[in-house]
């Protein structure tokens, strides 16, 4: 075994997994149903201290270790694909973004209600015309005498709608791509901050995705996150993170269709056997079974980089991108075994052959991943 997890990391992981089935689990299928935002689980997630894992505890965190907190964002993801994504824009893009970029105040005004569970954050970087190439966004922020005027849309923001701050990026400077993006940090109830459209998904039913408008959006000077132009350097950044989330969340989902796929083929009988004991469902579980294990290495090697404070940008894309595509291979997979009943909505793979579907497209889409790692690759290649 490559990993040999500490004591804590084991200790963090087998709390947050009994948790996760006792409380989260029992009630994800309904919630996929009904669509319910799990508020009372991310209440008892924050006294847990999931929701700013990586946060000092000066700042309302938990001070763990980013080895520990994908264990934990696999285990919620175990059991309800929904209630992970949240805490991993939560944890990641949000708080991460806010510890980094973020004055003395704002760590205090906003960081600290975030990362203790008080309150819920979104990001909102993509735009209805503006998804693969943020740099293309087309919302603005106009500077005037009491701060910044923000105008525009943002799509597919997940926690839009139960967030209660937003770090929105927006065009400050017209001419200087990247560079004239900046972030700004906009609480809930601010005027000229609405929902919009909230997205009806195939997947992920229970976390909302919906449009934020901004219209004549006042936000005073000293909620801009970062420095005027830094704004696409925070959204990278935090997506490097995220994107390690994504790959931890994968292999959640992986790991529970895998276990339901093995227990199937281990209770139906077919040709007077249980069918677990032909060749050619042997051979479908060892298959996932290298997969997710080869999904698990890479993903802890990315979090073990970025703990030991190394560059990581292409082991989170390598991680994401391999574990997200192996997820909706082998959640696939886990529905063939299941034949048939597989179909239906009496088995929950077929929830997490859903759920599955979003994670090579949010955070960077496979093709994304691919152009950030063959980027990377090839800078390294010009280092002497
Ligand atoms: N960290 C910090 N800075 C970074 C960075 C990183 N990982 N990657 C790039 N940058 C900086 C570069 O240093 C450069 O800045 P300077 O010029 O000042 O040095 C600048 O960003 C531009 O870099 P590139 O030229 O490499 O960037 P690019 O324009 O070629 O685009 C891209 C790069 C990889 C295609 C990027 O646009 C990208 O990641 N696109 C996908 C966006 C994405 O993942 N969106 C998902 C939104 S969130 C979501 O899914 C919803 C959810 O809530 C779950």
């Amino acid at each position: 075994m490559l990993f040999k997890l500490t004591d804590e990391q084991l200790m963090i992981q087998n709390m947050v997994r009994e948790f996760s089935r006792k409380v989260v689990g029992p009630t994800a299928a309904e919630r996929d149903r009904t669509k319910e935002f799990p508020a009372e689980n991310f209440r008892q997630m924050g006294e847990l201290g999931l929701m700013g894992m990586m946060i000092p505890e000066k700042y309302g965190g938990e001070a763990a270790d980013t080895v520990s907190y994908v264990l934990a964002l696999s285990e919620i993801a175990y059991s309800c694909a929904s209630t992970s994504v949240v805490m991993s824009v939560q944890n990641s893009i949000v708080c991460e973004s806010l510890l980094k970029f973020g004055t003395e105040e704002q760590k205090q005004k906003f960081l600290v209600p975030l990362a203790s569970g008080e309150m819920i954050g979104a990001f909102g970087l993509t735009e209805p015309e503006a998804g693969s190439d943020p740099v293309s966004q087309q919302a603005t922020a106009v500077k005037d005498k009491d701060g910044w005027v923000l105008n525009g849309t943002k799509r597919f923001i997940t926690s839009g709608k139960y967030s209660k701050v937003v770090l929105v990026t927006a065009k400050t400077d017209e001419s200087k791509g990247h560079r004239g993006i900046s972030c700004f940090i906009i609480p809930k109830g601010t005027p000229g901050l609405t929902v919009g459209h909230m997205e009806d998904k195939m997947g992920l039913r229970a976390s909302d995705t919906t449009d934020l408008i901004l219209e004549n959006c006042r936000v005073p000077e000293d909620q801009m996150l970062g420095k005027e132009g830094d704004g696409f350097k925070i959204a990278m950044s935090g997506l490097d993170s995220g994107r390690i989330g994504i790959a931890a969340q994968s292999y959640g989902v992986a790991k529970a269709a895998f276990d339901a796929a093995v227990r199937y083929a281990k209770s139906r009988k077919q040709f007077g056997v249980p069918i677990v004991k032909h060749q050619a469902i042997r051979f479908q579980i060892a298959d996932m079974a290298t997969q997710i294990e080869a999904a698990r290495q890479l993903i802890l090697s990315a979090a073990s980089m970025k703990d030991r404070g190394e560059g990581y940008t292409m082991q989170a894309s390598i991680a994401k991108l391999f574990a997200s595509e192996m997820v909706n291979e082998v959640t696939a997979r886990a529905i063939q075994i299941h034949g048939g009943y597989g179909f239906t909505k009496d088995y929950e793979v077929e929830r997490f052959y859903r759920d599955a579907r979003v994670f090579t497209i949010y955070e960077g889409t496979s093709e994304i991943q691919r152009i950030v790692i063959s980027n990377q690759v090839l800078k390294d290649r010009r280092k002497p």
